[in-house]
């Protein structure tokens, strides 16, 4: 069994963890400064879309303020999560599996059993909708976790249905075609903890990687940055925006806007003096979903994408590496 990052104190990074030398994060040739678009959801509606549709086309990642989920709420979730992480070995060690099936798991790296360089990361995995049926084998401790967790969940989802409404209308979709198309939706949560690494500029915390999802939510660090987006063939980091919370287009948007949306690669990187946390949602397409591309859009551009079922997506993500060939180009037409 593979060792939990966040039981110890790491003086060196052991072997398993070293990158390959054309595979590390190059900090020096990442692009800092420059910002992913800010959309301010109090905005009027006619350039929120439109705002939404440019973002997801040109950068696939965009932050929103404004968002109606309360600041203080943030502030206890991410309390709750280091908390969580800072519990006694013992306490983490009955959570933990390297099972990817299992809907409720504490693990560490990416997939454990099939990778051959680890990552330096330790991640709470959930799943979150329906809540009545999952929160029971959500961890019972800390003691208010649940309570905040599901909070958080409740208010992600609503957040996540209205960006997906917004992501329709700016495609010339109905409002809720999205929502229609992608059936009684899944919400996983990743707690993702990244712990001071003792050489970052040799390993990362997740290597480059789309998500095989629809919407990801991420609520980042306040403090620490880490983000990485891939906008032609540069890396740009994503400096925390205290309040705001980072949207991205994941693998099912792109299919469904047959290509217009993109799923875009990102990463994360370690540090070596402070540890870093962060909350991915994930809206996923229910398992039986039909996915394909909008009927309206593959009148203008025919479908780049065969029709595929999320489950039938969902297996092969998992069966194989996070860092290899966009897992879409698996399942064009
Ligand atoms: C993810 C992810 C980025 C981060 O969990 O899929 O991309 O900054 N996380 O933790
Ligand atoms: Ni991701």
């Amino acid at each position: 069994m593979a060792e939990l990052l966040s039981t110890k104190i790491h003086e060196t990074l052991p072997e398993k963890y070293v990158r390959p030398e054309t595979q590390r994060p190059l900090f020096s040739e990442v692009i800092t400064g420059t910002k992913i678009p800010i959309i301010d959801l109090k905005s009027p509606v006619d350039q929120i879309i439109s705002q939404i549709g440019h973002a997801s086309q040109s950068y696939g990642f965009f932050q929103v303020v404004n968002h109606g989920i309360p600041d203080e709420l943030l502030l206890k979730v991410m309390a709750i999560a280091i908390e969580f992480f800072r519990l006694p070995a013992e306490e983490k060690e009955k959570l933990y599996t390297d099972d990817p099936t299992k809907k409720v798991r504490l693990s560490t790296s990416f997939n454990v059993a099939r990778e051959t360089v680890h990552n330096w990361r330790d991640y709470l995995r959930m799943h979150c909708y329906p809540l009545e049926k999952f929160m029971p084998e959500w961890p019972s401790k800390p003691d208010l976790f649940k309570e905040v967790i599901s909070t958080y969940c409740k208010e992600v989802r609503q957040l996540g249905m209205k960006l997906l409404g917004a992501i329709s209308l700016s495609l010339g979709l109905e409002e809720d075609y999205i929502k229609e198309a992608l059936g009684e939706q899944e919400q996983h949560m990743a707690v993702n903890f990244y712990p001071q690494c003792p050489e970052p500029e040799l390993t990362y915390g997740l290597p480059a990687h789309t998500d095989p999802n629809a919407l990801t939510i991420l609520l980042q660090d306040p403090e620490v940055a880490g983000l990485h987006v891939l906008k032609d063939g540069k890396w740009i980091a994503v400096d925390p925006l205290p309040g705001a919370l980072v949207i991205n287009i994941g693998d099912q948007l792109q299919a469904l806007s047959n290509g217009r949306y993109k799923s875009v690669w990102h990463r994360a990187v370690v540090n070596s003096s402070k540890e870093r946390l962060s909350v991915a949602s994930f809206l996923c397409p229910s398992n039986s979903a039909l996915v394909s591309p909008a009927k309206k859009l593959t009148e203008i551009t025919p479908p780049v994408y065969r029709d595929y079922t999320y489950d039938e997506y969902y297996k092969k993500f998992w069966s194989r590496n996070l860092d290899q060939e966009h897992c879409l180009e698996l399942f064009k037409s």
